[in-house]
């Protein structure tokens, strides 16, 4: 096969802060997904994209070849309305877990296609794989099928959907090109808009637990998402969200699960029920059934109800206990006082190192480790009593996650100011 452009060519282009054309973006991405292009041309293409940016045009152009390198889900035969919801991830961050059951309870069809963590914020897959007999890989006809009796599934992306994606991710992941606005947001969006769902709620989150330390950034990220949706027709609306400290009181695979089944019960921390009923309403909303209140279906136990079907439609026990660690370990309060302070990303850090995640895909993660937080900023804690306790079944982990709390949490005389939880919400034009 002759080809349209050679790879040198496009990667002056960029680092030459020049526009791509259309026609560069598609061929570049249909032939490193082919293997025509190079690891190593790609990985200067995507660091002199991170440098130079793009504008909103080679944005979207980038985001449909991504989309057109594989299969597009289409849920237009189910008798519901579909809806989806994407994080941007953060710690303690189960707000899929009770959601998705949330709003079918509610009428909305939840295609929830998730993927594994990797590094300091936990992954959805991981969470729910802590609960007995569960599975994550569905068929597609598996999925239909759930999604028409149930109305929520979570299960692992196939890798049919956006595979120049899948390739480009892993390869930024090791070149240090993350932390692009315009790579993130055709990297997410590609995905979601292959899924095919009809609505999309974005949770952005800013903060030191997440990929947008800067309120400013979070922002551009919602905003460039928001209409890459739009542009495909997709009705997409994003919530900035506060990720300087944990959501939640848990960090953890199954104690993260526990934490969702409570809240599913009309218990659970305030803040993971507040971000779950405003996601929640969002996706109603989105998907034109605003007449229904989440608060009431959390409350009478429906959504608790759906919950339990989804689980057992994947092979799970809803009612089994769930695993517990080996190993505990205490760290008490310092002194006596209001805790000002408790750092996300040092609580995600700790999970991960005893356990909860994992340094390389494809490793093992342990059910039971995480982190318990027995205070958030705000509240009250006397000298001597627990503030967090740490789980691991392999002890000698304990003492690295001990060093990442380090200077991770303040005890002050006052408290601190209160820091609202949604800081902004960006809707299509
Ligand atoms: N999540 C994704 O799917 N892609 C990114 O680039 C970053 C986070």
């Amino acid at each position: 096969m002759t080809e349209a452009h050679d790879a040198v060519e496009v990667i002056a282009t960029k680092r030459d802060a020049k526009t791509l054309s259309d026609d560069q973006i598609d061929w570049v991405v249909d032939a490193y997904t082919r293997g025509v292009v190079a690891d190593e041309q790609m990985s200067a293409l995507a660091m002199a994209i991170l440098l130079n940016g793009m504008d909103a045009g080679e944005i979207a152009r980038w985001t449909a070849a991504m989309i057109a390198s594989g299969e597009q889900m289409d849920f237009s035969g189910l008798s519901w309305p579909t809806a989806d919801k994407h994080s941007t991830g953060g710690v303690g961050d189960k707000i899929t877990l009770p959601l998705a059951p949330l709003v079918a309870a509610c009428g909305v069809a939840v295609p929830q296609l998730s993927g594994r963590g990797l590094g300091h914020t936990g992954g959805t897959l991981d969470k729910l794989e802590s609960i007995p007999g569960w599975r994550a890989a569905l068929s597609n006809a598996e999925m239909m099928g759930q999604l028409e009796q149930v109305g929520a599934v979570i299960c692992a992306a196939g890798s049919g959907l956006a595979p120049a994606d899948k390739k480009l991710y892993a390869l930024r992941d090791v070149t240090g090109t993350v932390e692009s606005i315009p790579l993130i947001a055709s990297s997410i969006m590609s995905k979601k808009i292959a899924e095919g769902t009809g609505a999309l709620v974005l949770d952005v989150k800013s903060g030191s637990g997440a990929f947008m330390k800067e309120l400013a950034h979070a922002r551009e990220l919602a905003e460039t998402m928001v209409a890459l949706g739009a542009e495909a027709g997709v009705r997409t609306v994003a919530l900035v969200t506060d990720m300087s400290t944990p959501l939640g009181r848990t960090a953890g695979n199954a104690l993260e699960v526990a934490e969702s089944v409570d809240v599913l019960a009309g218990g659970g921390p305030s803040d993971v029920v507040e971000l779950t009923l405003a996601l929640a309403r969002e996706m109603l909303t989105a998907a034109h059934k605003d007449d229904v209140d989440p608060a009431a279906a959390l409350a009478d136990g429906r959504a608790m109800d759906v919950w339990r079907q989804m689980i057992h439609a994947q092979g799970g026990d809803p009612e089994a206990s769930l695993p517990t660690a080996r190993e505990t370990h205490v760290v008490a309060a310092p002194s006596d006082g209001v805790l000002s302070r408790l750092d996300a990303l040092a609580v995600g850090v700790a999970a991960w190192r005893l356990g909860a995640g994992r340094a390389r895909a494809g490793e093992d993660v342990q059910a039971a480790a995480g982190v318990q937080m027995h205070a958030k900023p705000g509240d009250q804690v006397r000298a001597g009593e627990p503030l967090l306790t740490l789980h691991t079944d392999t002890p000698e982990r304990f003492e690295r996650a001990l060093a990442a709390l380090d200077g991770g949490y303040d005890v002050a005389d006052t408290a601190p100011d209160a820091t609202p939880l949604i800081l902004d919400r960006i809707a299509g034009a």
